[in-house]
C-alpha cells in the first residue's frame, strides 16, 4: 500500500504511523525524522534545516523533494510505503506525483487526520520524544513520561519546535501551505478524512477502516 499521512502538527501522524507500519509492514518515511537526524548528525542538510525547523518554518521544497525522491528509489519501497509529513506544499505534491509516475506507481490513499486547534496545542505542549529514535510520549492528563526511552534507553526530551511560539507558527504554516493539499487530494479522489479525536486506539480503528 502507498499511503500519505496528512494532518496538522500534533494531529497524531507519528503515533498512528507507528501502528500502521506494525500492521501493514510498509516502510515509514517521515521527513521530520529524516531532518531531525540530519540536525543531530550536524550534516550540511542538518545545518540548513535547523534554522527553519526551530522557528516552525518549512524547510525549502528544493531540499525536501530531493530527499524523498531518493528515498523512494530504495528497493524496500517497491511494494509500498507510508509517507508521514510529506508532501506539505502543493509543489511537493506535484513533485511526488511526478516521481511516482516515473516509477510506474500511484498513491492508494491520503489519510487526513482531523483535529481542532485547541487539542493540537494541548497535545504538542505535553509531548516528549526519545532523542535517539523518536518514540513519542505524552504528559497530558498528569501522565509521567520516562526520563529514558522504554525501547532504547535514549534520553526523553522536549522537541525544540514544541515551544509555544514555534507551535503557533507551525499551525499557521500548516493552514497557509499544507491545508490546500486537502483539496488537491480530494480532487484526485484518494482523500480519506479521519477524525483524530478520541483515544489512539479509536483513531487507529478509523484509519484501518479508511484503508480497507
Ligand atoms: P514533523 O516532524 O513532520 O512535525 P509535524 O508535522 O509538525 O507533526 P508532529 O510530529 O509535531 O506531530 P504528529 O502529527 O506526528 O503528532 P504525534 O503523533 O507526535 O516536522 C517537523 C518540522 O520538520 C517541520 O515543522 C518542518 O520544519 C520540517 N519538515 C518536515 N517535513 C517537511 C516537509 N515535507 N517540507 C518542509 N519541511 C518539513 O502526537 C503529538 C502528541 O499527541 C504526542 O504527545 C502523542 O502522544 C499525543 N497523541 C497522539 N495521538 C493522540 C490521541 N489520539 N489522543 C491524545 N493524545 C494523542
Amino acid at each position: 500500500m502507498r499511503i500519505v499521512l496528512l494532518g496538522p502538527p500534533g494531529a497524531g501522524k507519528g503515533t498512528q504511523a507507528a501502528r500502521i507500519i506494525e500492521k501493514y509492514g510498509t516502510p515509514h518515511i517521515s521527513t521530520g525524522d529524516i531532518l531531525r537526524e540530519a540536525v543531530k548528525q550536524k550534516t550540511e542538510l542538518g545545518k540548513t534545516a535547523e534554522s527553519y525547523m526551530s522557528k516552525g518554518e518549512l524547510v525549502p521544497d528544493s531540499v525536501v523533494i530531493g530527499i524523498v525522491a531518493e528515498r523512494l528509489k530504495n528497493p524496500d519501497c517497491a511494494s509500498g510505503f507510508l509517507l508521514d509529513g510529506f508532501p506539505r506544499t502543493v509543489a511537493q505534491a506535484v513533485a511526488l506525483d511526478e516521481t511516482l509516475k516515473e516509477n510506474h506507481m500511484e498513491l492508494d490513499a491520503v489519510i487526513s487526520l482531523e483535529v481542532d486547534e485547541d487539542e493540537v496545542v494541548r497535545r504538542l505542549s505535553s509531548r516528549k520524544v526519545c532523542s535517539k529514535f523518536g518514540a513519542i510520549y505524552s504528559t497530558a492528563g498528569g501522565a509521567v513520561a520516562p526520563e529514558t526511552c522504554e525501547s532504547c534507553q535514549g534520553q526523553v526530551i522536549t522537541r525544540t519546535d514544541d515551544q509555544p511560539e514555534a507551535i503557533l507558527r507551525r499551525l499557521q504554516v500548516y493552514k497557509d501551505q499544507t491545508e490546500p493539499l486537502i483539496e488537491y487530494y480530494s480532487k484526485a479522489g484518494i482523500l480519506k478524512p479521519v477524525s483524530a479525536t478520541g483515544s489512539v486506539d479509536e483513531v487507529f480503528s478509523r484509519v484501518v477502516e479508511a484503508l480497507s
